[in-house]
């Protein structure tokens, strides 16, 4: 399947981790609608793989994406849009894709860029990167989670600044505001430090690993109490897995513990 590709690289740089590289470079990886199509079977792909067990998502070191494609949405009109769900298919990293994706982000990551790089589940990024939701002088306000994502993430007052009018912020504040979980020195780093975290996970029991991923996701959505609640059950149902007797009987015997993988 990699070799059909035209607009991303898929490879595998370490066992158990997938690695998904945006590549347009003519457009500085604006995601035009057969990007994104790969992009997503591409996740699909590697989340049905049983070898892997975590991803990354990167772009190049020049941009991560400069945003949706303004020129395939210029000419868009409402009915257009409506009618055919625009950005809709956007919402299968974070709905559907089970296992973890960690956004490497070198470059520009403005607009849509901004937002698919916080549809992953952990972002890195160079201290130089260049985010930004810069919609606003576009006459459009973001439509990918933006508004959402990043408010969640940074707070209200920083988010609404930062969307209202439209100016970039850096990858360093970017980590000192808590969006990023990381920030590196070099693209090259960002992109290794990555991988290296992708390949960490991947070791430990996938079971765990995707209750994790799940229960995390479920603070943005429930309150407090039935959150706590969610992840008890969840942690409940992992005393039924295999995994669970495997990691601590390999901790009881001092063992490397021999996951199940599947
Ligand atoms: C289409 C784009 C693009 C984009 C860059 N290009 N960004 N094409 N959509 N979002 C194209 C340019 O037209 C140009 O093509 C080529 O990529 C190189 O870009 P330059 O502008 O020449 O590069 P540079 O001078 O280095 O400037 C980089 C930049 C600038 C600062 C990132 O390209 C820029 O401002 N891009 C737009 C950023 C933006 O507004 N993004 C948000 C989009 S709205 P040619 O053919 O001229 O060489 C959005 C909505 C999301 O994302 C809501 C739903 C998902």
């Amino acid at each position: 399947a990699t070799a059909s590709y035209e607009h991303i690289k898929v490879s595998t740089p370490k066992p158990g981790v997938g690695l998904i590289e945006l590549h347009r470079p003519k457009a500085l990886n604006a995601l035009f609608t057969p990007l994104m199509h790969e992009l997503n079977t591409a996740l699909k792909a590697f989340d049905k793989d049983p070898s892997i067990g975590a991803m990354v998502l990167t772009g190049s070191a020049k941009a991560f994406a400069a945003g949706a494609d303004i020129k395939e949405m210029s000419t868009k009109t409402f009915a257009d849009a409506y009618g055919n769900d625009f950005i809709e298919s956007w919402s299968e990293l974070p709905n559907t894709i089970k296992k973890p994706v960690i956004s490497a982000v070198n470059g520009h990551a403005l607009g849509g860029g901004c937002e698919l790089a916080m549809m992953c589940d952990i972002l890195y990024c160079h201290e130089k990167a260049n985010f930004g939701q810069p919609e606003i002088k576009l006459g459009i306000i973001p439509g990918a989670g933006g508004s959402q994502r990043l408010t969640r993430a940074i707070g209200k007052s920083k988010a609404m600044d930062l969307i209202l009018t439209g100016r970039n912020f850096s990858g360093r504040e970017a980590f000192e505001w808590g969006l990023a979980a990381k920030v590196f020195e070099t693209p090259e780093a960002c992109v290794e430090g990555a991988v290296e975290t992708a390949g960490m996970i991947a070791g430990y029991s996938r079971m765990a690993v995707k209750a994790g991923k799940e229960v995390v996701n479920k603070s943005q959505d429930l309150g407090i109490r039935e959150g706590v609640e969610y992840e008890r059950r969840v942690f409940h149902g992992l005393f039924g897995s295999e995994d669970q007797k495997i990691g601590m009987q390999a901790f009881a015997e001092k063992k490397k513990a021999e996951w199940q993988h599947r």
